[in-house]
This record gives structure tokens, sequence and C-alpha cells, in this order.
């Protein structure tokens, strides 16, 4: 009898905070690890381009190499994995394929895929603010359905913007289609996460116009 019990997207929204303790023993089986992998995959992105990679250390000796690059943060060695989130900065080459296996799938014609196609290609010939807005905003959508599902799925996270681009670029021979926008760690909380604040909807919301 499965003893598994889900629980809702908003109590995972509640749920979620940023772990810095993990238990370095704790390990994720492979299978759970690609549910969570495929969950955050699922996110929406311009065009459907998908412009997130995942690139997943698992390795002590690889995570070890990262502490100094992640300024000393020993959860980057003590999580099971450290994920560095990758945008895509030629996202306009999944055009094809994307619409390639759509048309298959029979989701568009043949028209919708050339017009698609066109429109990508136009709008990232020549125009690198946009090739780097896109790498960063899409691939920020995965990184937050990865720290929900994880979250699901009884594991914690912590999403990191503390460390040394470029070393990382180096130390991981990260190729330069790809743009690192975020670092997180994944695995079983030792400590629990300290509590944070938001600010109230009197301060974030504006109604119509400033
Ligand atoms: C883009 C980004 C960069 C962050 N960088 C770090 C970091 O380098 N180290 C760290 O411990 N937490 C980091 N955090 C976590 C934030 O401190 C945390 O999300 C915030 O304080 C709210 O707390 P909560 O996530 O526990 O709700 C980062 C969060 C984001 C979204």
């Amino acid at each position: 009898m499965s003893t598994e019990v889900k629980i809702s997207a908003e109590q995972v929204m509640e749920a979620r905070h940023s772990v810095r303790k993990y238990d370095p023993n704790e390990k994720i089986p492979q299978g759970e690890l690609n549910e969570i992998l495929r969950l955050a995959a699922s996110a929406p992105s311009a065009w459907n381009l998908q412009h997130w990679r995942f690139l997943v250390v698992t390795d002590p000796a690889i995570k070890e190499k990262l502490l100094p690059i992640a300024h000393n943060q020993q959860q980057v060695v003590d999580a099971y994995a450290t994920i560095i989130i990758l945008g895509d900065l030629e996202a306009y080459k999944s055009a094809r394929p994307v619409y390639d296996e759509a048309l298959a799938k029979g989701y568009v014609t043949e028209q919708v895929r050339e017009s698609m196609i066109a429109q990508i290609e136009g709008a990232y010939n020549n125009n690198p603010e946009i090739a780097r807005d896109e790498a960063i905003r899409n691939s920020s959508y995965a990184a937050m359905q990865l720290m929900l599902a994880a979250k699901a799925k009884g594991y914690d996270t912590c999403p990191m913007g503390g460390y040394n681009r470029d070393a990382l670029i180096k130390e991981l021979n990260i190729p330069s289609r790809y743009l690192p926008t975020l670092m997180l760690t994944l695995g079983k909380a030792s400590v629990q996460a300290y509590s944070t604040s938001r600010f109230g909807l009197e301060e974030l919301v504006i109604q119509n116009s400033f």
C-alpha cells in the first residue's frame, strides 16, 4: 500500500523556504530526482523554446570544487545535488525541433510551424539583449518549479546567486551557449529554514496604473 501523501500547490508554496543545512548522508533516488527535473521542465517558456538546462552535480569531488566558487557556502557540498540552472542563449536553435515535433503530433499546422520559426529567428537575429533576457527569464520559471516539485516530494532547496560565475563556467566547462542563471542546492534538510516575512499586498499591488 502506498503511503504517499499528496499536498496541494498552496501548501507546497507555503512550506518552501531556503534550507542551508543538509544531511550529507541522505541520497535522492535517481527516479525521484528525474521526476523533480521532469516537473521543473514542464514550466512555460516563450515560444515553448524551453531555455533551461540542468547541470546536476552529485559527485562529491566536484561539489568540493564548487565550495570556494560559491563563497564557501557549505550547502553546496552537504546537499545531495547542487544544480546549476542554465539559460540557453541560442534558444532559436530549438525552434525547428520543437515545431517539427508539434507538427508531427498534430498540435500545429505546417503554416503555423513556418510562421513561428520565422518569428523566432527574426526576434533573435542580431539581438543579444533579447537572447540574454529570454535565457534568464525562462530558465527562472523552471528553477522555481524545481524548488516546488522538490518540496512536494519531501526535499528542500536553496536558490543561490552568491557564486563567482566566471569561475563556475571555467570549472565545469560550461559552453558559451549557456548562461548560468542560478545555483540551487537540493537535498534532505538537517536543520529547517529560518523564518522570513513578505511585504503585504498593500505594498506590492498597483491597481490599474501608477
Ligand atoms: C536569486 C536568488 C539568490 C539567492 N542567493 C542566495 C545565496 O547565495 N545564499 C543563500 O543562502 N540564500 C540565497 N537566496 C535565498 C534568499 O535569501 C531567500 O529566498 C529569501 O531570504 C527568502 O527566504 P525563503 O526562501 O526561505 O522564503 C537567494 C534567493 C534568490 C531568489
